[in-house]
């Protein structure tokens, strides 16, 4: 086990693509730890590259204290996981998982202790004589993780090990992994694009954007408070809503104005934050579960009257889609009981409590 470290890594590519532009991280022993952004955003080359499969172009990787930089990829003692699980087909499940200790001539009882102990872990003991091609999807992702187990490695790597399997499967899978860390507790980093992923298996999460980190926190932190538009509008589904306003003084206090003449108060207790911005234009940014049926009985919460265009019924709540003048694709989240009916006007509540203001130029939350 051991913690990693990463300081100023940077990844060019021939041609001059920079794939990651000069990153900090610092990962805690056992420590699950998930790089999740869009697509291109460098996730997998920084993988590669606490591997060791790929070559940096600048900055250091330490492995548990040890510069790791010109170390290559099997003395690293660390384990990968990817998307096609690579099992050799003619290999019994067992010889798959037994097939790394073996290479490293480990004793035929040693295998055979750490077959068994990471198949039970797995629940796949009942599997062991199997072919991969006798195999799920599901069943087969665990012999791939079971591989990686047996080595007891200081890492795991993880790049996008449930994206071959289907909805179900992956939130079984994602459960599954989960158990499997906090039993084995090994240093783990996760590469997804998947917000829901990376939320619900991570110690912390890091966004990831154009080369760059754009916030890293524990899931929750990500949520509330968001540091940028970028991990605002990423983390969250739907995503929260940005409206633009303009933040305005008023005998004492702060409003902020919208488009359509809506005018919302700013809660007493941000205005301290706010008041050097007075009179600037903003982006409000408020996510959907805080835009909902009407509701009295908090100072923070404030009407704001729409027309719902499309309303989508999700069983334990309703997504009201709407817009506002300039402003399109808003969505409030609302009781599965509020009658709700496209083009028939109706009342909701904000709860300011939960809103964000950001620059619009830089992009930063306020
Ligand atoms: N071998 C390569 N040569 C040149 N450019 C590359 C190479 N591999 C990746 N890139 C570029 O580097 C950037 C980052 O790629 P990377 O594979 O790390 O993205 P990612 O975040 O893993 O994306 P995805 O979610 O699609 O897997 C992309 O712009 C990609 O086109
Ligand atoms: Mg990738």
């Amino acid at each position: 086990m051991a913690q990693v470290s990463i300081r100023r890594l940077v990844k060019e590519y021939e041609g001059g693509v920079q794939a990651v532009k000069g990153i900090d991280l610092e990962i805690q022993d056992h420590e699950f730890v998930v790089l999740v952004g869009p697509s291109g955003c460098g996730k997998s080359t920084t993988l590669r590259m606490i591997a060791g499969l790929e070559d940096i172009s600048g900055g250091e990787i330490s492995i548990g204290g040890t510069v790791v930089n010109d170390i290559p990829p099997r003395d690293r003692d660390i384990a990968m996981v990817f998307q096609n699980y690579a099992l050799y087909p003619h290999m019994t499940v067992f010889d798959n998982m037994a097939f790394p200790l073996t290479l490293r001539k480990f004793s035929r009882d040693e295998i055979r202790r750490r077959v068994e102990k990471a198949a039970a872990i797995l629940d796949i003991g009942q599997l062991l004589d199997r072919k991969p091609k006798a195999l799920s999807g599901g069943q087969r992702q665990r012999v791939a993780m079971g591989r990686a187990i047996v080595r007891d490695p200081k890492v795991f790597l993880f790049d996008e090990p449930l994206s071959n399997l289907d909805a179900k499967l992956r939130v079984q899978m994602r459960t599954e992994i989960k158990k499997v860390h906090q039993i084995v507790k090994t240093t783990t980093v996760y590469v997804t694009h998947d917000q829901v992923e990376a939320m619900t298996l991570a110690d912390r999460v890091v966004v990831m954007n154009n080369g760059i980190i754009e916030q890293v926190g524990p899931p929750q932190e990500l949520y509330h408070r968001p540091a940028t538009r970028f991990v605002a509008g990423f983390i969250g589904s739907p995503a929260m809503n940005f409206i633009p306003a303009v933040l305005e003084q008023a005998s004492g206090a702060l409003n902020l104005r919208l488009p359509g003449d809506i005018v919302l108060p700013v809660p007493a207790e941000r205005s301290p934050r706010y008041t050097g911005h007075a009179g600037r234009q903003v982006l409000f940014g408020i996510r959907p579960e805080h835009l909902t049926e009407q509701r009295q009985g908090r100072a923070t919460y404030a009407d704001l009257d729409i027309t719902p265009e499309v309303i989508e019924p999700m069983g334990m709540e309703t997504l009201v889609h709407f817009h506002l003048e300039g402003t399109r694709d808003l969505c409030a989240r609302l009781d599965p009981t509020v009658p709700a009916d496209p083009g028939a006007p109706i009342r909701l509540t904000a709860d300011l409590a939960n809103m964000h203001l950001l620059d619009p130029e830089s992009g930063r939350v306020l």
